[in-house]
């Protein structure tokens, strides 16, 4: 139709759009915001809605930019496919709806699993009927009990915990989730997989908050799940109905900020190593929680799963003797560090976790799972580590002389 021709209101709808059919192939995946896809015989359509023919009909169905990011996180963490969502939480929601955790069935989950999947879980799943059971991860004869007790359908752990870093036994707990017939889902956000592959070592479902590592600039919220070829094709059916799926722009900065993953996990965990040394040796650090140091309680298992000589970019350590009020001058006297409630950023961060993440329970709750008034947890950025030393010596120099 010759679009001058046609009225204004017309002209303004349809004017310069599908001009060209590409005939180039451009080096990086565009953002494809079209919400519609076009083809030349209705047959196609047809066939891309039944599943027999590749292609996009709604953006809930899925999307060329969301697809390139999935491809890519799917090959990096070594599974069939990958599933990406509006955040990390929705990948966690996606995958206990998609796994049939509901009325009268059974999860078992790391007691000091992310604060809000723990209310997920403890909350909303629980009010929906779901029977929820929390164990120590990293007590394994407790894990086996209560899965043989409960036989659940889904076995939730993280592999690096927040904020003690607690490592979690990744075989083992594919084989006493399997033995009992559950699936394991392993929310790796704090790894990457530059550091560890859970879907390698038994893994059915790698849980990814891209906010954080995989993205790593701070600018993007994102969640991605791995799995192989049925889990996912379920979760694409669960994520049809319920939404939550990613946006491109969204896909797009993470698939920009998942090309450099690799180099900057190098700087993350090289300088977190540096830092923990360092802050393992201050007298006004009472005690450093990094799966790095020989007195880790998991460092032996740390050292087997992931990559020699690695062992993540997050920190956490306790200041000696120190409260609330001194945290606050450690954290506001830092001046390269920032004390945002995020990680896994190109920048230095700090969080106080008696004041975020763990800010629901009680002093004497956090004191019996060890997050204490004195604890700061620090992700290490990927500037210099003699600038962030530098940075955390002056802070508790601050703290010393008050
Ligand atoms: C381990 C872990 N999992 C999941 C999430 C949730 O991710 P998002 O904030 O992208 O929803 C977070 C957020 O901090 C997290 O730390």
């Amino acid at each position: 139709m010759d679009l001058r021709r046609c009225g204004i209101h017309t002209r303004a709808v349809h004017a310069g759009e599908r001009a060209e059919r590409p005939r180039f192939t451009p080096v990086s995946t565009p953002i494809y915001p079209s919400v519609g896809y076009l083809y030349d015989e209705m047959a196609d359509l047809d066939a891309v809605f039944a599943g027999s023919q590749p292609g996009y009909v709604y953006p809930r169905y899925g999307s060329p930019t969301v697809a390139a990011l999935e491809a890519a996180v799917a090959t990096l963490e070594g599974g069939a496919e990958a599933v990406a969502t509006a955040s990390g939480m929705a990948a966690i929601h996606l995958v206990l709806v998609s796994e049939g955790v509901g009325p009268g069935q059974r999860v078992v989950a790391a007691q000091d699993v992310y604060g809000a999947t723990y209310a997920l879980l403890g909350d909303l799943f629980r009010a929906l009927g779901a029977e929820v059971h929390f164990v120590d991860a990293c007590d394994l004869e407790a894990v086996r009990a209560t899965v043989r007790r409960t036989a659940p359908r889904l076995v939730l752990v993280e592999t690096i915990s927040n904020p003690l870093l607690k490592v979690a036994d990744l075989p083992a707990l594919a084989t006493i989730a399997h033995e009992a017939g559950a699936a394991l889902a392993v929310d790796s956000s704090f790894a990457s997989p530059y550091l560890v592959r859970p879907l390698e070592w038994g893994a059915d479902y790698v849980i990814h908050s891209a906010t954080k590592y995989l993205s790593g600039h701070g600018d993007v919220m994102a969640g991605v799940v791995v799995a192989g070829e049925e889990r996912c094709q379920a979760m694409r059916e669960r994520q049809k109905l319920v939404g939550g799926n990613l946006g491109p722009m969204e896909a797009w900065l993470a698939l920009r900020g998942l090309k450099t993953l690799p180099l900057r996990m190098r700087q993350h965990l090289a300088n977190a190593l540096e830092v923990a040394r360092w802050l393992a040796a201050q007298p006004g650090v009472a005690r450093v929680h990094y799966p790095g140091l020989p007195e880790h309680p998991q460092h032996a298992i740390a050292r087997r799963l992931f990559r020699p000589g690695h062992y993540g970019g997050m920190i956490s350590f306790e200041l000696a003797g120190a409260g609330r009020e001194e945290v606050f001058r450690f954290m506001e006297a830092l001046q390269l560090c920032l004390p945002a409630t995020t990680l896994g950023d190109v920048y230095s961060l700090v969080l106080y976790p008696a004041m975020s993440s763990h800010r629901a329970l009680t002093a004497e709750e956090r004191a019996r799972i060890g997050v204490g008034d004195g604890l700061v947890r620090l992700s290490v950025g990927i500037e210099e580590a003699a600038d962030i030393i530098a940075d955390l010596d002056q802070a508790l120099g601050v703290g010393r002389e008050t």
